[in-house]
């Protein structure tokens, strides 16, 4: 059996799988982020750890039967986020997280020093307020007594590694949001270490996620209540992780999560980086690279639309949803937007409403536009010459069939849903028994265990209406980007 722990920014999901997928229970433990000023996202990785413990104890603890089978433990963790460490594993911060925002000056800064060319050249990617660079050059210029204590820089989910175990170490994929990474030849820049004033001894050691990074500590085993060796492999950034729970492996797949923030994630053998890096280049969690566009906001414009807007409950709104295309358009930067614009200013918009507009208007304006979103970062995808043969959809937002039908409609595609909706969580588990000698590969474990099912197909007449629609959309952010920046 193996555990696969998904650190996330409200809670930790822990997971326990049987070797031929079957997921056997789970648990979850919640935490609270802190944004201190406008723009600022921070927890403490205390928090994080004793939400594991707690979590794994119950998971453990209720599977009492199963508890001398468990042999490894993989990972899934929310990226880019910077904790800080100092002498014996002392956390010297709090953790700044992948959704703050106050770095962009140190942005700014990095990409002056290296040109936007040879940055891509050296890392794969733009500098992003989420990145990690950015956050330790900004806690060097706020805080330098903090800076200069530092010890190991870990990313969320290494933290928890470390408190397992005992070891300091991370996973290519989630290495690859720190911006600190040569995603092409894995190793880490050394000339963005030495702009930034750090060096290789403060950065844990790279390890594939399969790899087993380490063994629970004897500590650790008489916390939880285990007796026997419990490996710990590398584990994954929480999307690469995603898409090893959807099987998304081979190219030609392509996933998209309709989660609180939206992706879409395709996996690649070969490196592969787009002119302007407006898609993350990183690695892939089986070894290989992955291309992806993030959605800041996606499934969560419903929430907002369901909270703030209508105050009207979600299955109810979901209910007067139609086939008639809106002539209300929305766009959905809700919290600014990072594909394809990266633009922290940008904000949601709603335009075209006359006196006819009603409600189920303006639910399905938000629909079409998170959908709209989504096709963005799916045609930057299809410039970069990747294959798309198929579309998986998963996330809270997959759940109603009728968004499925709205993203088929836009993307003109069909897309299919997969066996189970827990992504990260079994991604991490299967990493684990990948490492633990359970499969030979990683696409042999998700070929075994991930099944596709529920395919929609996509109207061709709505299709040709909305890629009118996507046009109008598209020209709604060039004409307000002067206002949202101004
Ligand atoms: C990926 C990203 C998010 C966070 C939080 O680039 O920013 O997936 O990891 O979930």
């Amino acid at each position: 059996m193996y555990i696969g722990i998904d650190l996330g920014t409200s809670s930790v999901k822990v997971l326990l799988m049987t070797t031929d997928g079957t997921i056997v229970d789970e648990k979850t433990s919640e935490y609270a982020v802190s944004y201190p000023k406008e723009n600022w996202a921070e927890q403490n990785p205390i928090d994080w750890w004793q939400g594991t413990v707690q979590a794994l104890k119950k998971l453990i603890s209720d599977n009492e039967s199963h508890k001398s089978e468990i042999k490894g433990i993989g990972f899934s963790g929310q990226m880019h986020g910077m904790v800080a460490l100092g002498k014996e594993g002392y956390v010297l911060t709090p953790a700044i997280l992948w959704c703050d925002q106050r770095t962009q000056e140190e942005c700014d800064e990095i990409t002056k020093y290296f040109g936007k060319e040879k940055l891509s050249d050296l890392v794969g990617n733009k500098a992003l307020p989420g990145f990690t660079a950015p956050k330790l050059i900004w806690l060097k210029k706020n805080h330098p007594d903090l800076f200069n204590q530092i010890e190991v820089i870990l990313l969320p989910k290494d933290y928890i590694r470390y408190k397992l175990t005992g070891v300091y170490a991370t996973d290519y994929s989630d290495a690859s949001g720190m911006l600190l990474l040569d995603i092409e030849h894995k190793e880490y820049s050394k000339e963005m270490l030495s702009f930034i004033g750090i060096t290789e001894i403060q950065l844990p050691e790279l390890y594939e996620s399969y790899e087993v990074t380490g063994m629970l500590s004897e500590e650790v085993k008489s916390l939880l209540d285990l007796s026997q060796d419990v490996i710990v492999v590398g584990g994954a950034g929480d999307q690469a992780a995603g898409a090893i729970g959807t099987g998304t492996v081979k190219e030609g797949i392509v996933s998209v999560t309709l989660g609180t923030s939206g992706v879409v994630f395709a996996a690649h053998d070969e490196y592969k980086v787009d002119d302007d890096n407006r898609l993350h280049a990183f690695c892939h969690a089986n070894g290989h690279y992955h291309t992806m566009g993030v959605m800041l906001s996606a499934a969560n414009c419903l929430k907002w639309w369901v909270e703030q807007g209508s105050k009207v409950e979600f299955d109810v709104l979901l209910e007067e949803v139609d086939e008639t295309i809106s002539e209300v358009v929305f766009l959905p930067y809700l919290m600014g937007e990072r594909t394809p614009y990266p633009d922290p200013n940008a904000r949601g918009t709603f335009v075209g409403m006359d006196m006819t507009t009603d409600r189920h208007d303006m639910t399905k304006a938000v629909l079409e536009g998170v959908s709209f979103g989504l096709k963005d970062s799916l045609d930057l995808l299809v410039d970069l010459n990747i294959p798309v043969d198929e579309i998986r959809v998963i996330g809270g937002g997959a759940k109603s069939m009728k968004w499925r039908q709205i993203l088929a409609d836009v993307f003109g595609h069909e897309i299919v849903g997969i066996n189970t909706n827990q992504g990260g969580a079994l991604g991490a588990a299967i990493l684990a028994a990948v490492g633990d000698g359970a499969f030979d590969s990683v696409k042999e474990a998700t070929t075994q265990i991930i099944k596709t099912v529920d395919t929609v197909v996509p109207n061709m007449d709505n299709h040709i209406k909305y890629l009118e629609k996507h046009k109008k959309y598209q020209k709604l952010y060039d004409c307000l980007k002067p206002y949202f920046n101004n």
